[in-house]
């Protein structure tokens, strides 16, 4: 697994042409008020050094715009006294920074192997069916209606989303409905176009992208009993119950228990 630090230790970007993203990048035109600001150096407060801020950052700057903007990038590289391409590398990386503004909601639809093979696919093509226009399927990361209106949605493929136990799985701005069918898929969606937002099957109660984007960055705003939200399904704990109900033990870890030794970072 990369961290931030890997990834802007791998940029590939020179120093020449960090100078020509600067050039090519419009200066903040005030899109991140004092508010934001704030909320930046609040988050910076948090760590030892600024540059391990990077990651919420970059959502608080998705909870502005709806995604990540140049400015977005010229703000955090402002704040965080990193380059420009060490930001755009970070946020290039990752899928949950999105390139283009988002809809009211994000929806992410599972269609990796599992959820796949229980009908992932399916309700992708669905809902692709559904959120397009003139006959043609929306696209992966496309949005239906204008980005940030009531209603408007933006359609995803995921990776697995680590809910496999509960397949297949989509999520709302990252909250899970579990055992989906292209029917119930379908029902969900045409709600979040209505205006209304269905609970999900565990977790938070749902709000839109900018909202979770938010949180995402450490900030509640009054909703910090979102952070109670139950997040494990029985099936997902099925295993430890039938070790309780056995009285079965992982052995205990040795006092001195020896490590292989890690080989040398180049
Ligand atoms: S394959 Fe869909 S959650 Fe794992």
């Amino acid at each position: 697994m990369s961290t931030p630090e890997d990834v802007i230790a791998a940029s590939p970007l020179d120093p020449a042409s960090t100078r020509q993203l600067a050039e090519e990048t419009p200066a903040d035109t005030g899109v991140f008020g004092q508010d934001t600001v704030d909320r930046a150096r609040a988050i910076i407060a948090r760590y030892p050094q600024s540059r391990s801020a990077l990651l919420p950052m970059l959502h608080l700057v998705q909870s502005v715009e709806g995604y990540v903007s140049q400015q977005g990038i010229a703000f955090c590289a402002g704040q965080l006294d990193l380059s420009l391409a060490e930001v755009s590398a970070v946020a290039t990386f990752y899928t949950m920074y999105k390139r283009r503004p988002c809809g009211e909601h994000l929806v992410s639809v599972c269609t990796n192997t599992l959820c796949a093979a229980l009908g992932g696919d399916a309700i992708y093509a669905k809902l692709r069916e559904h959120l397009g226009t003139d006959g043609k399927p929306l696209g992966h990361e496309q949005t239906s209606g204008q980005p940030g209106a009531p209603g408007s949605i933006t359609l995803e493929h995921a990776e697995c989303l680590a809910a496999c136990d509960l397949g297949p799985v989509l999520q709302v701005n990252y909250e899970f409905y579990d055992n989906q069918t292209p029917d119930t898929a379908l029902e969900l969606v045409k709600s979040l176009q209505a205006g209304e937002k269905p609970h999900p099957t565990r977790g938070a109660p749902l709000t839109d992208f900018r909202q979770a984007e938010l949180q995402l960055a450490g900030f509640f705003e009054g909703r910090e009993a979102d952070l109670d939200g139950p997040s494990a399904a029985p099936e997902t704990v099925r295993g430890a119950a039938v070790a309780a109900d056995r009285g079965w033990t992982a052995p205990a870890m040795p006092d001195n228990a020896e490590f292989p030794a890690l080989p040398e970072k180049k």
